[in-house]
């Protein structure tokens, strides 16, 4: 199959620099709420991390919390994103929500968040989640899948009749944004997309060819 003739105008939508909040973060706050109105994972994101090849590695994960501080994920430290990020802190995300043309890309530095704040949502998880976070090995190889399911009774029979805790390789990153750009498809590839670079006391905009 070719996909040349796969075509589609972006019409729905324009980006003026008048519409632009001067804070990213209530920006993307604004078209994360209206992504989530029409569809579901509209809160997934694309993580792009650097292997320890040097080779950028994506993945999408699900944004659990967005405020000042930065945009939060919770994954297992120990899997290939952990560590990719506990050498290189300087992390990649995009967003793209095609029902309304639009894609945000996000750069930014991953730190892990407290214990406190990773217990408070793991805690809040269903409890079925929770033992999954403990059978699985999360990026590592596996035989069969048979692996996962005895894992998965095991921890189910060390924690019966009791509060499943946080596993000490499970827990948050925070991404400290330091560069927004939020795209707009338009008519004839002529899109719109104004960027956000952090400068000292705030964010400078501007306008991209698209
Ligand atoms: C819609 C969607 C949401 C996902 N959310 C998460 C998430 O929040 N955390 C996570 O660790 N993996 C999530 N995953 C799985 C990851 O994409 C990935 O397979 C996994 O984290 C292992 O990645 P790694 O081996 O690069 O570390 C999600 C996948 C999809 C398709």
């Amino acid at each position: 199959m070719s996909y040349e003739a796969v075509r589609k105008d972006y019409v729905k939508h324009t980006l003026e620099e008048s519409d632009c909040l001067p804070d990213p973060i209530h920006m993307l706050e604004d078209w994360l709420k209206e992504a989530l109105k029409e569809m579901e994972d509209a809160n997934a994101m694309t993580l792009t991390t650097v292997n320890p090849d040097g080779f950028p590695e994506s993945r999408v994960v699900l944004i659990r919390q967005l405020d000042q501080e930065g945009l939060v994920f919770y994954t297992n430290y120990d899997s290939a994103k952990g560590k990719d990020i506990a050498i290189h802190p300087k992390v990649g995300v995009n967003f793209f929500w095609p029902w309304l043309e639009r894609q945000v890309r996000v750069r930014g530095i991953a730190e892990r968040l407290s214990a406190e704040a990773s217990d408070a949502y793991f805690n809040s998880r269903p409890r079925e989640s929770q033992l999954g976070a403990w059978a699985s090995i999360q990026s590592e190889e596996m035989t069969t899948r048979d692996q996962l399911d005895k894992r998965l009774v095991e921890c189910t029979e060390r924690f019966k009749d009791q509060d499943v805790p946080r596993p000490p390789h499970w827990g948050g990153f925070r991404i400290k944004p330091q560069y927004f750009e939020f795209w707009q498809g338009r008519s004839n590839r002529l899109h719109d997309r104004i960027r956000y670079e952090s400068v000292e006391g705030g964010w400078k905009l501007s306008r991209l060819f698209p």
